[in-house]
Order: structure tokens, then C-alpha cells, then sequence
């Protein structure tokens, strides 16, 4: 699964690799996370007192690493790979062509091997949608996507990242799942889900959510 600006929710939700294999999954994106490291042309070759930030430093040696990584990553995918990005953020798209998924992933994906690229955009609870699957910078990635030769899918707010988002704040608007619960016999006999979101599916080529319950 590849991300941008949601890198705290997206290992959340990949649980290690057991739902979904991140590049902070692989041995190499594993021992590297959350490193600074950086060398210097002077003696001893390594310095140890400060790392310039990539801001600072265009391509330094964390970029490096990372865009080679993510290059990897990405050409070894196949089949439907999935990206989830933050549709909430006022500052940035959704999508950059200058991330490292728009620069290191997404033009690495091969043609013939994966088929479908999945977008599970997600928006933060109580927060503006800045952007929808229908709209902004999801219209650039979708031409991008399919310019490339695979088809393009892209689901709003995934229930079961919602869910996941509201195991922390089960007080919200938002989160107000279950509203009508009326046992009989023990058992659940009436389930009403909040309708404040509506996932939107663009694509009919999508044909099942892994591991997503569906809306009924
Ligand atoms: N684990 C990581 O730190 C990391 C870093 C870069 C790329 N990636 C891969 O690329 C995608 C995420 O990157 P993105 O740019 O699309 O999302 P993003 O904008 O959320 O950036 C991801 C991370 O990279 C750092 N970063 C951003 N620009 C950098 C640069 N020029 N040099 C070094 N670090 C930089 C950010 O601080 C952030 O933690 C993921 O799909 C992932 O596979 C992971």
C-alpha cells in the first residue's frame, strides 16, 4: 500500500503488514524508518552532529534512500495496488506529482503487472473535505493513472478506516455508528449507520474491497 501525508493512519490500518504490506513493512523501508543519517565529502565521511533537512538539501542521503526504495517497492507490485491519501489537508493536494508517490511510485508501477490503482481518500473527522474522490487534485492522479495504462478507482472515506479513525474519538458526530440498537433475544435486531459520509466509487472496474465491509 503506498501513502502521502497520512503515515501515522496508514500503518495503523496496514497492522504491520497483516492487511496490507507498506514499504515501512519490507525489511529495508523497516530499519530506515524514522532514521536521520546523512555523510559529508570531509573526513570521517559521516557526520554525526547534524543533518541538514531535505529542504535544505535538495536529494541528500535520506532522499536518496527513499526514492530508491520506493522505486523498488513499487516496481516489485502487481496486481491492484492501493494509495490512501489525506483528503482534509489545506496546505497540499491530495495528490503532488512532486511526492515521492507521484515521483518514486506511481511511474514505477508496470504496465501489464498491476492492473488497477485503488485510492482510499481519507478525511479527517469534524475536518472540511477539501477534497473528494470526484474532485481537486484526484482528477490530476486519475489521468495520471490512467494515462499509464491501468484503471483508476478511488472510494471515499473506507468504513473501515472510519472505524478505525473512531476508536479514538467515539464521542464525535461522526462516530455515531450505531445508533438504533435494539436487542432482541440478545441479539442485534436494528443497525443504523450515520449517513454524514458517503463513499463514492468512481471506476466500475472495482469488483471487491479486500478486507472492507460493504455498505447495505
Ligand atoms: N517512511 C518514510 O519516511 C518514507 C519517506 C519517503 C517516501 N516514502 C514512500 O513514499 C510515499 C510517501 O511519501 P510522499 O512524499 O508521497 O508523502 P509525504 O508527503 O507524506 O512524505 C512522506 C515522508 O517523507 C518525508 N519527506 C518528504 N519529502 C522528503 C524529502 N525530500 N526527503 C526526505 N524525506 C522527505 C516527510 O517528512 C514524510 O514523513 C509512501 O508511499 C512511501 O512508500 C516513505
Amino acid at each position: 500500500m503506498f501513502w502521502s501525508g497520512v503515515k501515522e493512519l496508514v500503518h495503523e490500518y496496514a497492522a504491520n503488514g497483516q492487511r496490507y504490506v507498506t514499504l515501512e513493512d519490507t525489511l529495508i523501508g523497516y530499519l530506515a524508518e524514522g532514521l536521520v543519517f546523512c555523510g559529508q565529502e570531509s573526513a570521517p565521511g559521516m557526520n554525526y552532529s547534524r543533518c541538514p533537512s531535505w529542504w535544505e538539501c535538495p536529494f541528500e542521503a535520506g532522499e536518496a534512500f527513499w526514492a530508491h526504495a520506493s522505486q523498488t517497492f513499487a516496481s516489485a507490485a502487481s496486481g491492484q495496488v492501493t494509495v490512501m491519501l489525506d483528503g482534509s489537508s489545506t496546505g497540499k493536494p491530495a495528490y503532488r506529482q512532486d511526492s515521492f508517490f507521484g515521483k518514486y511510485e506511481l511511474p514505477y508501477l508496470k504496465k501489464g503487472v498491476v492492473t488497477n490503482v485503488r485510492v482510499f481518500l481519507v478525511h479527517a473527522l469534524d475536518a472540511p473535505m477539501s477534497e473528494t474522490c470526484l474532485n481537486g487534485s484526484l482528477k490530476l492522479l486519475e489521468e495520471d493513472v490512467v494515462s499509464r495504462g491501468f484503471s483508476f478507482s478511488c472510494l471515499d472515506d473506507p468504513l473501515a478506516i472510519l472505524h478505525l479513525l473512531c476508536v479514538d474519538e467515539p464521542a464525535d458526530r461522526e462516530c455515531k455508528l450505531a445508533t438504533d440498537h435494539v436487542t432482541s433475544g440478545g441479539r442485534l435486531a436494528s443497525h443504523s449507520f450515520a449517513l454524514t459520509r458517503q463513499p463514492l466509487i468512481i471506476s466500475a472496474k472495482l469488483d471487491r474491497f479486500d478486507g472492507l465491509p460493504s455498505r447495505g
